[in-house]
């Protein structure tokens, strides 16, 4: 039976009507409006449509909606501050680690997990980090640049989500 559903998305609580089987990622991008969550696979195996719960990152194609109740959801469309693009942004920006673009936002928010857990990760860290995120246009080597430049314009002590440029 569906049911009205208050979900905190980005800091905003948001009313929506979802059943008990609506997953996240359906309800982000078809009832909130927030379509910078993507889907791939649909079925855990590509980490694209990850999303971070309570901080920790989560398949939002495995997650249903019903469970996310008084659970902090951070998305893409969260992670900018002030108008300006989030340093892990940034530096895909500046690395070139887009392509296609589809798998950015998952990319960036398993980024974003890996560096508020280890602010400085070392290269085999990154690449176990981001490992359960696939870009099939197989950017790899330009994304791994990407977290660790952004590692290193994060100001230390603070959690990545809640710092500038
Ligand atoms: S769409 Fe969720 S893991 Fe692929
Ligand atoms: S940039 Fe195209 S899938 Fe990664």
């Amino acid at each position: 039976m569906k049911q009205l559903i208050e979900l905190n998305i980005n800091g905003i609580a948001y009313d929506v009507v979802a059943g008990p089987e609506d997953l996240l990622i359906d309800v982000l991008r078809q009832k909130v409006g927030l379509t910078g969550t993507k889907k791939g696979c649909g079925q855990g195996d590509c980490g694209t449509c990850t999303v971070l719960i309570e901080d920790r990152r989560a398949l939002a194609c495995l997650t249903l909606a019903i469970a996310c109740r008084g659970k902090r959801i951070l998305t893409i469309e969260g992670m900018e501050v002030d108008g300006k693009l989030h340093p892990i942004q940034q530096a895909f920006v500046d690395h070139g680690a887009i392509q296609c673009g589809y798998c950015t936002p998952g990319m960036v928010m398993s980024a974003k997990a890996l560096l508020d857990e280890n602010p400085s990760p070392a290269l085999s860290e990154i690449k176990r980090g981001m490992s359960g995120n696939l870009c099939r246009c197989t950017g790899y080597v330009k994304i791994i640049e990407a977290v660790r430049e952004a590692a290193g314009r994060l100001p230390d002590g603070a959690p990545a989500g809640e710092r500038g440029a």
